[in-house]
This record gives C-alpha cells, structure tokens and sequence, in this order.
C-alpha cells in the first residue's frame, strides 16, 4: 500500500470530555471517486489510506477503543471485484501498519465471523491480532464480516450453549458475550458520506452514542474532522435517559 504522507495536523483542541470508544461508519469511498473521475477501487484505496491518520489523532485526543467498519455482512452482496478490492485492502492494511501500530501500543481486534473470510484474510488478521495482542494504549478493532443483529444472535447463542436459564439472559450477560466484550459501549458514532444511518454496525453497543453524521467522504476525513467530531461530541448533554436536574419531582421524564 502505498503510504500518503499525511499534512501537518492542526493543534490538538482542548477537551472537557473525550469518548472513550469512537465507532466509524466509513462511507463514501464509491462518491469520493466519482467526484474525482477514478474508479470505485480507487475509492477504497484512498479510504483504506484515510485511516491511520485518523487513528494517530484519536490516540492523541487519548481516546481508547475504535472500531472501524471495514465490510459488513451485507457487503457481500456487492459485486465479486469489489468485494476482493476491499478485503485485499484490508490484508494490505494490516501487512503495511501493524509493525508501526505495535510500536506505538495499539492493538488491534477483529470483530464479525471470521468463517467467510478468505483464508490469506483471516490468516493475516489472526497474525496482527497475536502480535498486537500485549498493547494497551489503545484498541483498534476492524469489523470484517460484522453484523450487529448477527453479533447479537452469537451471543445468545453462546449464553445458552453454556446453559444460561431464561432468567440468566440479561442485559450485562448479554453484552458480555458480545464480539466487544469487555470493552465500553460506543460513546460516538461517526458516519461519514452523508448518509443518516447506523446500518447494522454496533446496534447493541451504540444504544446511547452520540451520533455525528458528516458530508465529508470517508477518504477526506483527517485530523481536522476527527477533531471536529470531537469538540461537536464535547458538547453534546449526555443524559442516559435521564433529567439533567437532581430534583426528585422531575425524575421520570426519561426520553
Ligand atoms: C463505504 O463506501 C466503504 C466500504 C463499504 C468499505 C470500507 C473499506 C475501506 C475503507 C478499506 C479497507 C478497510 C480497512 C478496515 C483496512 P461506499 O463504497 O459505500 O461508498 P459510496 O456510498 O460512496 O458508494
């Protein structure tokens, strides 16, 4: 892959709160080509290129735990050399970035059913998961073959392979045996390429995400954007389906 130097980023912003998992929808790579007269292929290249920038400057906002949607279950029904593009850009991803990930304390995860992937995928995402697998400053997780309503269904399903009793089917045992155990819910959800929608991505994690959508492709979005997000996330009154007041008589309002 070839590696685009990245232009110098802006000063980091100051944050009163930060995320501490920030999910991507990375939408947007077919537009950006057309918009450019390339091909569809060129699209996820430059997408698959947008990516470790965005990482870096997540890690130094200090956020903790990303996932990156790279292919869903549904994207399987794309046509087959689109499909091959973008899973080669996957394994190029990881072949190009895991040595200098790993040196700088990042490690990666792989969320979604590896079953269907090929197996020169899955082999090199097993590698960098292995490798990577002693970090701690921060977690990058890629959803290849991830569904949300598929990550559910596993996870009932493991529950009750281990003999959970109806009564033991709860909100935390489910979340526990989640692709994501373990890790926090999803605080922000970033949508890129303009559309308004979660698509099956995090559905059970991103309960009570912010949600930023932006009209930015998905190969345009650096540094600057991510700080956007940020700093628009600082912002936002976070109340958990609860009041912003203490006062027991407006208690039971939840949205
Ligand atoms: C959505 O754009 C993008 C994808 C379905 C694939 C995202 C893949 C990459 C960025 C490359 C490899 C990924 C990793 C994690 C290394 P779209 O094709 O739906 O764009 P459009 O809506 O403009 O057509």
């Amino acid at each position: 892959m070839v590696v685009k130097p990245a232009p110098a980023a802006p000063p980091l912003p100051a944050l009163a709160v930060r995320p501490a998992h920030v999910a991507i929808i990375m939408d947007g790579n077919g537009r950006w080509a057309t918009s450019h007269a390339l091909s569809r292929s060129d699209g996820h290249r430059a997408g698959a290129q947008a990516i470790r920038p965005v990482i870096e400057r997540l890690g130094e906002h200090g956020v903790g735990v990303l996932t990156l949607f790279g292919f869903s279950t549904e994207n399987w029904g794309r046509p087959r050399t689109e499909v091959e593009t973008i899973l080669k850009l996957g394994a190029e991803f990881i072949d190009t970035y895991t040595d200098e990930l790993n040196r700088n304390g990042v490690r990666l995860q792989h969320l979604g059913d590896p079953a269907r992937l090929p197996g020169w995928l899955r082999r090199r995402v097993q590698k960098a998961v292995d490798r990577t697998a002693g970090n701690d400053r921060m977690i990058v997780n890629l959803a290849f073959n991830y569904g949300g309503r598929a990550d559910i269904v596993q996870s009932v399903a493991r529950l009750l392979a281990e003999g959970a009793r109806p009564e033991e089917i709860t909100e935390e045992a489910i979340s526990t045996h989640l692709a994501t155990a373990g890790l926090p819910d999803v605080d922000l959800l970033i949508r890129t390429g303009g559309e308004h929608r979660v698509s099956n991505f995090l559905v059970w994690q991103a309960t009570y995400a912010e949600l930023y959508f932006t009209e930015v492709f998905w190969p345009d979005f650096d540094a600057a954007q991510v700080d956007a997000a940020l700093v628009e996330f600082a912002r936002r009154n976070r109340r958990f389906g609860l009041v912003p007041t203490t006062s027991v008589e407006d208690a039971g309002t939840a949205e």
